[in-house]
This record gives structure tokens, sequence and C-alpha cells, in this order.
């Protein structure tokens, strides 16, 4: 049953309610209803005729008949009509099981905006409206201003206040959601139709994980076997993918097993890439357990393992059934797997979230908005980009110079505090560049300190440079970098000069 709650948007006209609406509704994979289409597809009438027909009083009545309606549904993104929730019972009655959200723009805004519109009833005195409407839109507690956005970005900001599923649009048409809680590992039983995990289940997980929640998430599920592999970067390979696929035969998983890979990213990785596989591929099922794993790795289907001669060179796209993010997990988390989760988390902050740069979200208490809104970013950039193609390499901001690090101290460095040094370059070098201000430089380096992390590493630059110049996003030896356009920007910069990239080293 769909107990999500109604997402309902509304605000004065012009205030772009349907065109956010309808982009929202596409993000989260909901029914979306406009109120006033509704009503003109039940009577037959358009608005205008409406109004002629029956006055604005016939008119309102509509509206709260529909009201009284959709209130009732579940899941729904509404875009209501301009005066609709001006009445205090009919906002009480949207506001009982929906989140109401009220669209701002300023009157100038609105003036340009009706003048290509004169046709809508009430927009001839609508600056009188406009005044009197005001005190009924204030009482609404969520306020977006629209002002300067786009209608994609407003949707954005919308889909965070939601605390129901995320959702990620795949390349075949299809998508999978995204469930964020405190404490969903507890009940994840209650849901197990929905997320996949009625029939036969094998999960996969390491012997860390395992004893903290495999064994009691196996015991929970209905019909479940635990595979238990070594935990490590040195196991995400393919002796591991061939033990598991033995055990896996061994408890009898067939094509309609669902695969659950419970883990950091090393398990989801070579997990995943067990799912793409076995029997040309079975359903997978993340469930992340570290930061890292919650807000990049167990997102976007890239799943693979390890070769002696370099990391993630074996692999494949395959898309997770479902991904179920438990926060609570993350109390067993030891800090610097937490500090190298951030690094990635103030990356997405960068490249497309400013918001996460804000130290008020990274207390444990915030785990679960932290995550929602870092996966965010995550979710944005692989919609557009599903095969890394093109900007999926903006999440590489940081990495070239990261990777390096970690080749040239043979992985002495973690990853995350590498690309926390790595992010720092590559702000020292956007800067230099003239595409972003001392300012902007300084508050990365203030964020790194905060959170723990590194911004420097005494190594020689000859050494880090050529280490650069083997990482394979270098296209035939010129220095190709993700650096920084502006804060929540990135872009990639082809043809940079040697010396300029020697000097922030
Ligand atoms: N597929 C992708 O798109 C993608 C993206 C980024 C990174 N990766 C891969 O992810 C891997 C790194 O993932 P990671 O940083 O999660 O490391 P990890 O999987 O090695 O986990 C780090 C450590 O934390 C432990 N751990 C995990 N969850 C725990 C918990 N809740 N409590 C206590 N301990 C816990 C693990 O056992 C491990 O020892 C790399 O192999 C990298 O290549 C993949």
């Amino acid at each position: 049953m769909n107990t999500q709650k109604n997402i309902v948007i509304t605000g004065f006209m012009g205030a772009g309610k349907t065109t956010v609406g309808e982009i929202l509704a596409r993000k989260l994979n909901r029914r979306f209803v406009d109120m006033d289409a509704e009503i003109e597809a039940r009577s037959g009438f358009t608005i205008p005729q409406i109004f002629r027909r029956h006055g604005e009083e016939g008119f309102r009545e509509m509206e709260r008949r529909l009201i009284r309606e959709l209130a009732l549904r579940h899941g729904l993104v509404i875009a209501t009509g301009g005066g609709a929730l001006v009445d205090d019972e009919m906002r009480e009655m949207m506001g009982r099981h929906g989140l109401i959200v009220c669209l701002n723009a300023s009157k100038e805004e609105i003036r340009a905006r009706l003048a290509q519109s004169l046709d809508r009833p009430l927009a001839a005195d609508w600056e009188r409206l406009f005044d009197a409407r005001q005190s009924a839109y204030a009482k609404i507690s969520h306020q977006i201003m629209t002002s300067g956005k786009t209608p994609r970005e407003i949707a954005a900001e919308i889909a965070i206040l939601d605390d129901g599923a995320l959702y990620v649009r795949t390349p075949d048409g299809g998508g999978y959601p995204i469930i964020i809680g405190n404490g969903l590992l507890r009940i994840i039983a209650e849901e197990a139709e929905e997320l996949g995990l009625a029939g036969h289940v094998v999960i996969v997980s390491n012997e860390t994980v395992a004893p903290l929640y495999g064994e009691r998430l196996a015991a929970a599920l209905p019909r479940a076997d635990l595979i238990i592999v070594p935990d490590g970067e040195a196991h995400k390979n393919l002796d591991t993918v061939r033990r598991i696929y033995d055990e896996m035969l061994a408890c009898g998983a067939d094509r309609t097993t669902t695969l659950v890979a419970l883990g950091g990213g090393v398990v989801g990785d070579t997990a995943g890439y067990v799912a793409a596989t076995y029997m040309r591929g079975i359903q997978l099922v993340q469930i992340p357990t570290t930061l890292l794993s919650m807000v990049d790795s167990s997102v976007g289907g890239k799943v693979g393992v390890d070769l002696p001669q370099g990391k993630n060179l074996i692999g494949a796209f395959k898309q997770p059934r479902s991904v179920v993010i438990d926060t609570e997990v993350l109390e067993t988390l030891p800090p610097l797997q937490w500090r190298c989760g951030m690094a990635e988390v103030i990356k997405h902050g960068l490249i497309g979230q400013p918001a996460l740069l804000e130290p008020g979200l990274w207390q444990p208490e915030q785990a679960a908005q932290l995550v929602r809104q870092a996966v965010q970013v995550k979710i944005d950039v692989v919609e557009i980009d599903p095969y890394e193609a093109g900007i999926r390499a903006h999440l590489n901001l940081g990495h070239t110079f990261g990777h390096a690090i970690e080749k040239a101290t043979h992985y002495g460095v973690p990853h995350g505090e590498a690309v926390a040094i790595g992010t720092v370059k590559a702000a020292l070098l956007s800067r230099n560049l003239g595409f972003i201000d001392d300012d902007l430089v300084a508050r990365i380096q203030t964020i790194m300190w905060q959170i723990g992390l590194p911004t420097n590493i005494a190594l020689d630059s000859h050494r880090w440079y050529a280490a650069m110049a083997t990482d394979k996003k270098w296209q035939a030896g010129e220095p190709r970098l993700i650096l920084l356009r502006a804060l929540g920007e990135a872009t990639i910069v082809e043809g940079l000069r040697r010396e300029d990239i020697m000097t922030v080293l």
C-alpha cells in the first residue's frame, strides 16, 4: 500500500506550480494531479467558462470537492489553483496527509509572467488578490522563493523537503527507489514485498558487517542465506566473486533469487558484479553501510572488481531493484570511515548542493538529511549521464589528484583523505585560473579542517605529477581535470599547462 504523503504545491498564479509539479512528479515517479486541469477534464469546461457559467463561488465549490477527495489519497504530487488553499479548512485538510509547499515570486515577476497569460480569470484584478492572499500563504510552513531559479532547481528543493523515498530513473525507462531512514533494518521484513525481498534472498556481507547486521537481517527475512566474505579492498577481486558463485550454487540460488549487498563500497561493488553475471543476471538490492557507499557507490549502477593490474578493471552496469539506507548503522562506523565519506559529501556539496557545506548538517542526528541531500546530487548526475559519457565525470572532482596520492604512497593514504587533499588542490587551481575567489578556497580548507581531513601532503611534486599523468581520465596524455567554475558548479578543463598544475602541487 502506498502510504507516502502527497506533495501539494501552492502559491499565487504565475508562480510556476504546474511546471514545477510536473518535473517533481517525474523525478519522484509519482502521479501528478493539476487541480485546474482535473476540474476542466471532469466538468468538460475550461476554467474561464466555469467562471462565466457558475461564477467564482461555483468554481470554489468544485475545488473544495476535489480537495476533499485528493486529501484522502497518497503519494501524489498536486498543483493547486492559486486560491485553493486560502481557506483555512481546505489547507488543514490537505496538510493532514500532505506536505504543502508554497512557491513565492515577487510582484514584478508575477506581473511579467502574467503578461503572457491574461486569459486567466481574476488576472485583471491580480494585484489586489496578491496582497489579499499573502496572509494565508504565510501560514504554510514550507516557503520556496522561486526568483532566479529554474523549475528543475525548485523541484530539487522540494524533493529534499519530502521525507519519502527518492527515485532514480534508469536509461531503460524504469528506475528504482532509494529509501532512507533511521532504524530501517529493524523493520525491513514488513516491507519485504515492496523492496523485492519476499522470495529467496542471498545476503552477501563481510566479516565485519555480517555479525553487526547481516545475521539479524537474514533472520528477519522469510527465506535468506548469508554469505560472508573477507573484509577489505584486497578482496575486491575475482577470487571473491568465484567464491560467492560457489556458495550461491550450493544454497540453490537460481534466476529468481535476489542478491542483497550489505556493506560498504567494496561489498556493494563485488556483490553487485555477482548479481550482474550470475545466471546472466539476477535482482540486486543494495544496503550500503558506510557513509561513502550511501552517498555514492550504491547508486548509479556501476559494479565491479579489481585486477592485480589496477582498480575496477572488470565491471558492469547493474541497476539495483532498490537501495535501502539505514543511517542507524553509521553508529558503528569507525571515525576514519565517517571522515572519508564526508570528503565525498563535501565534493557533492561543491559540485551541486552547497547546503551540504553547512556544519549543522554534519551532526550524527542529521545523518538521514545529510545522506538524502548528498545522494540527490549523485542521482541528478547519473540520471543525465548513466553510462559516464559526459558530466558524470564531475563526480571526479579532486580524484585525479587523490588517486595519484594513493598511487605514489602505495595506498598508504586512505581514499577519502586523498580526495580531501585533491579537492583542495582542484580549488587552488580553479582560483589560479580565475574561476573562483580566495574566499571559496579558504572556506573549503576550513571545512576539511573542521571535519578532521587533511588539506595537504608532503609529496615530491614531480612524483605526484607523474602519478597523475597515468590517470585513465587524462586523454591521450593531455592534462584534463575537473575543476570548480563556481560554488555548486563543476567543469571539465582540458589542455591545462603542466606548470599550472605543478604550481598547486
Ligand atoms: N561503484 C561506484 O560507483 C563506486 C563509487 C565510489 C567508490 N566505489 C568503491 O567503493 C569502495 C570503497 O567503499 P567504502 O569506503 O565503503 O569502503 P569499505 O567497503 O572497505 O568499508 C570500509 C570499512 O568499514 C567497514 N564497515 C562498513 N560498514 C560498517 C558499519 N556500519 N559499521 C562498522 N564498520 C563498517 C567495512 O567492513 C570496512 O572495513 C572502493 O572499492 C571504491 O572503488 C565504488
